[in-house]
């Protein structure tokens, strides 16, 4: 018996770890080489919607690759357990033990499917966790938060934002000396209360599946006629919002907000070839949130993944008025008027 072998050989165990998904404000739209993005992004984590991920591992003498199971809702998945595939090559480098043991992996997510929400952030980060943690179980080294969110990175480039609570920033900006176009990194020291409690209600305008991925759209972004105006554009944002983050300017914070979700789609209808993935009764939200916060000067506001589905932004403090607006004016809009009420989280979290 080699020494790996007796380190490794009473190791097996479980873990279970929930990881949240997460909305930007400042879209991440483009990258280059593996998940390096062409411009920074920020986004917060979210309380409800996340994935609950559990990994049974398994020393096993005679395996010399990786030896997995996926399951989604206790389903095998092939789709996803290509992807973890294509993860596990990326990230085998930072596991030296993950072709000696066999992992049987079990996800659930909070939300729908197609629901609007990221479920690739929240999945990857939960993995990337979990892996994590099992490292440090087998071998005794911590692996640190920005190692964890550099892995997560590798599975989906958002999902390096989720590995955190709160507000996250991920790219290179020079107003941020800490920040890294390979981790995200928190900036929860530098959010004025006003946003520290932000509330993200979800409309759910389709469920259907999105006819274009992000990572077509990712792609699409390299021939762009408007590829630097965009990074000029993000980076401008970026500066702004930081300092609108500080100072609580809820102004200022719903004109980059829209600016950016809107902007993220006029991308997409100006690639070649265009898309849209807006669909009528996503800009009948945006014209009826307008006009409500005109008329009664209520600081709530519109972002947008990529997908028809909306995201509305609101403080706590007008959690009230502003989800009875959903109610009676924009629910209407909705598939089957589903609408998932969330809000800014705390993170991922061991789970037993
Ligand atoms: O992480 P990906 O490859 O699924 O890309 C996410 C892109 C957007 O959700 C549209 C924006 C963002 O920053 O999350």
């Amino acid at each position: 018996m080699d020494s790996k072998e007796t380190e490794y050989k009473s190791k097996s165990g479980k873990i279970k770890i929930q990881s949240p998904s997460n909305i930007a404000i400042v879209k991440y739209w483009g990258k280059k080489d593996i998940q390096i993005p062409v411009n920074p992004s920020i986004s917060f984590s979210l309380k409800n919607s996340v994935t609950k991920t559990t990994i049974d591992y398994q020393f096993n003498k005679d395996q010399s690759d990786f030896d997995f199971i996926f399951r989604f809702q206790n389903n095998r998945n092939k789709t996803f357990e290509e992807k973890i595939h294509q993860f596990f090559i990326r990230i085998n480098s930072f596991f030296p033990w993950l072709t000696q043991f066999k992992l049987n992996i079990n996800s659930d997510n909070t939300f729908p499917h197609s629901s609007g929400i990221a479920s690739s952030a929240s999945s990857f980060s939960a993995l990337a966790i979990s892996l994590s943690e099992i490292h440090q179980k087998i071998t005794g080294e911590k692996i640190q938060s920005e190692l964890v969110s550099e892995i997560a990175r590798l599975g989906s480039g958002s999902a390096c934002r989720s590995v955190y609570g709160g507000w996250n920033l991920w790219g290179q900006t020079e107003q941020s000396p800490n920040s890294s176009n390979k981790f995200a990194v928190n900036i929860n020291n530098q959010i004025h209360p006003a946003f520290q409690n932000i509330q993200d209600s979800i409309l759910l305008v389709s469920s259907d599946k999105k006819a274009i991925s992000s990572t077509v759209g990712h792609q699409l972004m390299e021939n762009h006629p408007y590829k630097q105006g965009r990074i000029q554009q993000a980076n401008n944002n970026i500066n702004t919002l930081i300092d609108t983050l500080k100072t609580g300017d809820l102004n200022s914070f719903i004109e980059i907000t829209e600016s950016e979700a809107l902007s993220l789609h006029g991308l997409m209808m100006s690639s070649s070839p265009g898309y849209t993935l807006l669909l009528p009764n996503s800009l009948n939200i945006v014209q009826q949130i307008r006009e409500f916060r005109e008329q009664y000067n209520i600081p709530v506001c519109f972002t947008i993944d990529a997908g028809p589905n909306m995201h509305v932004l609101y403080p706590e403090s007008n959690k009230k008025e502003v989800q009875e607006f959903i109610q009676t004016k924009l629910v209407r809009y909705c598939d089957n008027a589903q609408v998932i009420h969330d809000e800014i989280g705390e993170g991922p979290v061991a789970i037993s």
